[in-house]
This record gives structure tokens, C-alpha cells and sequence, in this order.
């Protein structure tokens, strides 16, 4: 529960102080069904003298058409996986417990939240910014990690950090892929095997576009942009939700005429594809200034 957590939280900080010791707490939030991508945030977060997971599929996030009923869920193997990676909390708290009353206090962050995903999925940002701020509160960590596979989850909650003033140091990690491209993600056990197959264009398009744009042989967004959506559009199976070019972390879309290499800060493409009813989202960044 909420409480017994922010209680535990309290008394280790309090024990070592005791001994002279101040506390670093790291929290990895997810929403389960963990994978080497949550593996991976979990042992950046090592480094703090606490690591707290917290996996909790977080209702006010999902929209009434969305897979908040069939998200997969296998608590045992997460927590078989929590305790191989030396966890030292895990925070698995029910529905009735986050949320006793529906909340009728949310955070709202304006602008970066209203494209990509955001456009999408609306009210979608508005539950995570909630929860992660809720989670905060309940751990008052030091250090949070979050992989760049949702790079938007990373630009939103680093503008509410700094808008809130929250005494917390975000950590963004590598986005963990198979060996064959395909970013982990907990809804690719959804796809089929031809889905799957099909889905593989997204990272390899990503790559070739990232290629490009470091030989300088494709710096134009417009075109950027365009070569994506033709590779695309090669899949018969691949449904394109969006695909954007923009500035990394404003969000910003770039002008079609916009030359990457003129432009002075980071650039990232940005997608999201629907393979039957499966979206998957996928990102790189092309340029880092
Ligand atoms: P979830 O999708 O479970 O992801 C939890 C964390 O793992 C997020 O920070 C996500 O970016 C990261 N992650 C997922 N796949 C990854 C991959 N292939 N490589 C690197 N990191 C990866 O994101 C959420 O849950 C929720 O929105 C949450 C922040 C927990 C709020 O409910």
C-alpha cells in the first residue's frame, strides 16, 4: 500500500542517518510484464543505495478503447526477474489502493503532450504525469529512470520535473532492442508471426534514416520524413498512426525544408504503426548536438 511504502521509504532514510548515511533511492516505475528493457533501467538505477521498482498498470492512462483489459500481466515472473536484478522494493500496489476515489486532482502538461502519442491517445499523458507524480511522492527518490522508447514520456515528465520544481533527477536509458531490431516492448507479445516480421521495418527504416543522416546524404526533414513513411508503407500489414521528424525535447515539428545539419540542436524521428490491433512506437534520435 501507498502508505506502508512512503512509511518504508522513511524509516530506511531515517536508519542511516542514524549511522551517518545519507540515502540515494532509485525508482524504475513500470507497468509490468517486465522485459530486458525494464531489466535494463533497473540496473542503471544500481548505483543508488535503494532501487525501488514499482509495476503497477496504471488504469487513468489507458483510454476507453485501449488494452487496459487484456494489458499482459505475470506477476510471478516479475517478481522472479525483480529479485535476480537485486530490487530492493517492489511496489505492486492494487487499483483500489492508487486510486480508493477516482482522482479528481491531475497533472497537465501543456503542449509537449498534444502531438504525437498525445494527439492519439488523449488524457493519455495526463495519467502518466498523475502517477509518476504520485509515485514520487510515495518514494521521494533521488534518481528516476525512464528508457527513450517512449522519448515523449521522457520530454513530458522532464517539463513537469522542472515545472514543478520536484526534487528529482530523471535518468532517460537506451532503448533495448532484440537482436533483430525490434524494440522490447510488452505489447509485442501480441503481435502474430507475420505481424512480428512486418513490424521489423520500423527499426530498420530508423536505422537507414540514421545512416543517411550521418553520411549527410539525406538532411532535408521533409525527405527524411518521406523515406520512413515509403518504407513503411512496404508492409501491407503496417498502418501509420504518425511519423514525425522533430526537435528533441521540445517537440517541435521540424519545416519540411528544415536542414538537419543547419539545426542546432537534437533531432529525433518519431513513430507509431499499427500492425492489426497492435500499436507499436519506435524512435531514434538522428542528430545529437
Ligand atoms: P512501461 O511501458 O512498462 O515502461 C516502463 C519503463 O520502461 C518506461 O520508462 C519505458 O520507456 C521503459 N522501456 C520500455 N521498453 C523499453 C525498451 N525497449 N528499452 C528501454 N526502455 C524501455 O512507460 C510506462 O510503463 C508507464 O507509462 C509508466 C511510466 C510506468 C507510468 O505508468
Amino acid at each position: 500500500e501507498p502508505k506502508e511504502l512512503q512509511q518504508e521509504i522513511k524509516s530506511r532514510r531515517f536508519e542511516a542517518a542514524k549511522q551517518g548515511q545519507q540515502l540515494t533511492v532509485g525508482l524504475v516505475p513500470t507497468m509490468g510484464y517486465l522485459h530486458e528493457g525494464h531489466a535494463s533501467l533497473i540496473r542503471k538505477a544500481r548505483v543508488n543505495d535503494v532501487v525501488v521498482l514499482s509495476i503497477f498498470v496504471n488504469p487513468i492512462q489507458f483510454g476507453p478503447n485501449e488494452d487496459l483489459d487484456r494489458y499482459p500481466r505475470d506477476a510471478a515472473r516479475d517478481l522472479a526477474l525483480a529479485e535476480k536484478e537485486q530490487v530492493d522494493i517492489v511496489f505492486m500496489p492494487e487499483v483500489q489502493h492508487m486510486y480508493p476515489k477516482p482522482t479528481k486532482t491531475k497533472i497537465q502538461v501543456e503542449g509537449l503532450t498534444s502531438s504525437l502519442c498525445g494527439a492519439s491517445r488523449p488524457g493519455h499523458f495526463d495519467g502518466v504525469t498523475t502517477v509518476v507524480a504520485k509515485l514520487f511522492h510515495m518514494t521521494s527518490p533521488d534518481f528516476a529512470y525512464f528508457g527513450m522508447k517512449d522519448a515523449q514520456q521522457v520530454a513530458v515528465l522532464s517539463q513537469m520535473v522542472t515545472d514543478l520544481n520536484m526534487d528529482v533527477q530523471l535518468v532517460p536509458c537506451p532503448i533495448v532492442r532484440e537482436s533483430d531490431g525490434l524494440a522490447l516492448s510488452s505489447r509485442n507479445v501480441y503481435l502474430s508471426e507475420e505481424q512480428r516480421s512486418q513490424a521489423l521495418v520500423l527499426s530498420a527504416s530508423l536505422k537507414e534514416a540514421y545512416g543517411l543522416v550521418q553520411e549527410k546524404k539525406l538532411t532535408i526533414a521533409g525527405e527524411l520524413k518521406k523515406l520512413l513513411v515509403e518504407r513503411i508503407e512496404t508492409k501491407p500489414l503496417a498502418e501509420i498512426d504518425y511519423v514525425e521528424v522533430l526537435t528533441f525535447p521540445e517537440l517541435e515539428p521540424l519545416d519540411e525544408q528544415t536542414r538537419l545539419d543547419e539545426y542546432p540542436g537534437d533531432i529525433i524521428a518519431a513513430l507509431a504503426v499499427k500492425f492489426g490491433s497492435t500499436r507499436l512506437i519506435d524512435n531514434m534520435l538522428l542528430q545529437k548536438k
